[in-house]
């Protein structure tokens, strides 16, 4: 039997951070390990244009940081494609003949986009890009090129899996039976807070601890971390429930250290500073050996060109297949 194939993917706008990894990362590299799937992993540049379509640079220097975050946490180029979007042509054709089979109140109503849109008034104002409007059948074009057919996601991208299923339904319906309906799996992750206490873990908010960062900017970022705002002197009682320090204790640190750092802090008998120095110190070496397998890739650049071009060779031959089908159901095979 054929394994399932798993596509997922992220914009590259930004080096990825501990809630891209507790969110997908670490579930993305689980189900690699399991050996029942055959993950492809994209590198949206396309995508990341639609609201950075005036800051072209900032997309390409990101796409190889991306990559150099999930070599460092433990995808494996062996066992998990990963390529470049924009090196697909055929993503960008099977977006137009998708077009036509999604109506623009659809898209306006997705909620996702909706959200965007939303949180992007700087950017777009009144009126949205017909791009930025249209990424979710960019999407649909992403996945189904692949022949995708389980795309993990977190609860806020469910919508797009929706919409782009809609799409497929659609096209089989006219067209005949050609594209795989995906499925989504809800990510078995988890959205982390910010240091701040933001609900999101972003760049924007500057409120992120990245997998690359070092261990001075770690030990700096996790002093500055929100705790109990009535917690002044050292033996006030502190609440560890409203502490972002003891929630990344729950994270990075073992049970017993939790209980410790738990019992001390409501009992007024541990202080604020030692409590962040034990984190950092938990957090810094759970990130050491990424930090070392980073080191390794970003000495050896050649290394990450060749796992691309692989990647987006293989991609690109599965994209043809599926083109190719594509073409003859909807009667563009000319001269075939
Ligand atoms: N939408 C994803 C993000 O916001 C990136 C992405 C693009 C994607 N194409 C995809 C994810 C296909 C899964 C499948 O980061």
């Amino acid at each position: 039997m054929s394994k399932k194939r798993i596509v997922t993917g992220d914009r590259p706008t930004g080096r990825l951070h501990i809630g891209h990894y507790f969110g997908s990362l670490k579930s993305r590299v689980e189900m690699q390990e399991k050996g029942e799937y055959e993950p492809y992993i994209l590198v949206a540049d396309v995508q990341a244009l639609t609201d950075n379509f005036n800051n072209p640079e900032k997309v390409r220097n990101n796409v190889r940081e991306v990559v150099m975050d999930y070599l460092s946490i433990g995808i494996d180029p062996k066992k998990t494609t990963i390529y470049i979007q924009s090196l697909i042509p055929e993503t960008a054709e099977l977006t137009v003949f998708y077009s036509n089979l999604v109506t623009i109140a659809r898209l306006e109503r997705n909620p996702t986009v909706k959200t965007e849109i939303a949180q992007k008034r700087d950017l777009f104002g009144e009126s949205v890009t017909y791009g930025f409007l249209g990424y979710p059948v960019s999407q649909a074009a992403d996945i189904t090129a692949m022949d995708g057919t389980l795309i993990p996601v977190g609860e806020d991208q469910l919508p797009l899996i929706e919409q782009c299923r809609e799409i497929v339904r659609k096209f089989n319906s006219i067209y005949g039976e050609v594209l795989k309906e995906p499925e989504a799996v809800l990510s078995e992750g988890k959205r982390i807070k910010g240091l701040d206490g933001n609900e999101k873990m972003g760049k924007s908010l500057g409120n992120a601890i990245y997998l690359s960062d070092p261990e001075e900017v770690v030990n700096k970022k996790v002093m500055s971390a929100k705790t109990d705002p009535n917690r002044i002197k050292k033996d006030d009682l502190g609440n560890p429930d409203i502490c972002m320090v003891y929630y990344y204790h729950k994270l990075f640190s073992t049970d017993e250290e939790c209980k410790a750092v738990c019992k001390e802090c409501k009992e007024g008998k541990r202080g604020c500073v030692a409590c962040k120095k034990q984190l950092a110190k938990n957090i810094n070496s759970t990130l050491e050996p990424i930090r070392e397998k980073r080191k390794y890739y970003e000495e050896r650049p050649e290394l990450i060109d060749d796992i691309l071009k692989k990647g987006t060779e293989k991609a690109r031959k599965t994209a043809k297949e599926t083109m190719k089908k594509v073409k003859k159901a909807m009667m563009l095979d000319y001269f075939e």
